[in-house]
């Protein structure tokens, strides 16, 4: 059966080609259970993929002409040649999505032998919330064009993916985002090392939902401050003599970091730390275990608010109110790059209710806004439909 999306996004091809798509693929968001600010130090993080996701409809043409269609963005066109330098726009942004990935496929041994496409890109990933629809795009792209790249499998679409957002679109985002996409697996968690890339699947337990609560703050200096915390990690791996904070233990920095200064020694602990809690985490669903998961959650969200100081009072406030609810049978956390976005909860089915209506009655953002609560399930990674 053909899903509301796909569909949308043949109706739209259709209209603007004048023929039917001949391939459809999809990447999905991602939310991020644990481990934050963890990926771009090479260390460990537990994301699942969820069932918001980017669509692309395609159909390859014979010759090298690209002709990219938004049906989020009232139909706008973006139309080039893989023949001539692909340049980076200033607007509109997600058009460099994906030339951002186009560019980099070029880059590669296959690249010359990229066909043009005719396709039509439609998503349902909510946008500027922290879960990834920028990844899911640019991933979405790679997956479009991986019959035609040999050797682009899930983790090399994901690196590629990344790179298009370091160096062309201009984010120096990690590789958790992408990978997440690429790699997903139905009702599992990923325990995903950032530096082997080694993903392993770890069941997320029956009988516990996902929730993902958006909080509706605007989330401004997001990429300033987000490259602060990159280069004060950097700092203090540079300080400590190893080449990234994953190579850190807390006993370590509590021997040597001493002469770090006080707000980069914390920065650095949030990272250490986190990585621990990671590893525990991943050990602790495996084992079904949600009130040692509820633990590891809340740790998380004081380390980021202490350590990292990457939360803003009204996502604090939605934290207190969503564990009020569910007490220790579950976890709640600020999830994502930070300073605003979405809430993650990890709680067993028959408290959902509870945790939405609290969040109802007891949460309002900045602007007067209530949150908006998603209930979802762990999705299978990129793929063609
Ligand atoms: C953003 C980045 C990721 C990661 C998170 C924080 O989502 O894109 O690479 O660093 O922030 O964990």
């Amino acid at each position: 059966m053909i899903d509301i999306l796909t569909a949308r996004a043949a109706d739209v091809f259709l209209a603007a080609f004048g023929q039917p798509a001949t391939i459809q693929v999809q990447a999905p968001g991602r939310v991020n259970l644990i481990g934050e600010h963890t990926d771009y130090n090479g260390g460990l993080v537990l994301p699942c993929a969820i069932g918001y996701r980017t669509v692309i409809v395609a159909r390859p043409r014979a010759d090298r002409l690209m002709r990219v269609v938004a049906a989020d963005y009232d139909d706008a066109v973006d139309e080039y040649s893989l023949d001539a330098p692909i340049e980076r726009l200033t607007a509109p942004m997600w058009a460099n999505y994906v030339r951002g990935v186009v560019h980099e496929l070029l880059q590669r041994d296959s690249g010359p032998a990229l066909r043009g496409m005719d396709m039509v890109v439609a998503g349902d990933v909510p946008q500027g919330a922290g879960l990834s629809s920028s990844a899911s795009l640019s991933v979405a792209v790679c997956t479009l064009f991986a019959s035609d790249s040999p050797g682009l499998g899930p983790i090399e679409a994901a690196l590629v993916a990344q790179r298009a957002e370091n160096d062309f679109v201009g984010c120096k985002c990690g590789n958790m985002d992408q990978i997440s996409s690429a790699c997903g697996v139905q009702d599992h968690a990923l325990l995903i090392d950032c530096r082997s890339l080694e993903v392993k699947p770890v069941p997320i337990p029956a009988g516990a939902a996902i929730m993902i609560i958006e909080s509706h703050i605007t989330r401004g200096l997001v990429d300033s401050e987000y490259n602060t915390r990159r280069a004060q990690c950097e700092e203090a791996a540079r300080y400590l003599g190893v080449p990234a904070l994953r190579d850190v233990d807390l006993a370590l920095l509590a021997e040597k970091g001493a002469g770090l200064d006080p707000v980069t020694l914390r920065r650095a602990r949030h990272v250490v730390s986190e990585n621990e809690r990671v590893a525990a985490a991943a050990a602790a669903l495996a084992a079904g275990d949600l009130p040692r998961m509820g633990e590891l959650m809340a740790d998380s969200h004081v380390s980021m608010r202490d350590d990292f100081e990457i939360t803003v009072p009204a996502i604090d406030l939605l934290v207190d109110i969503v564990k009020a609810a569910i007490g220790p049978a579950g976890g709640v956390r600020m999830t994502g790059g930070g300073f605003g976005g979405c809430v993650v909860a990890l709680v067993p089915e028959e408290l959902v209710e509870a945790a939405r209506q609290a969040v109802a009655r007891d949460y309002r953002a900045p602007n007067g806004e209530q949150a908006t609560v998603h209930v979802c399930r762990a999705a299978a990674g990129a793929g063609r439909l």
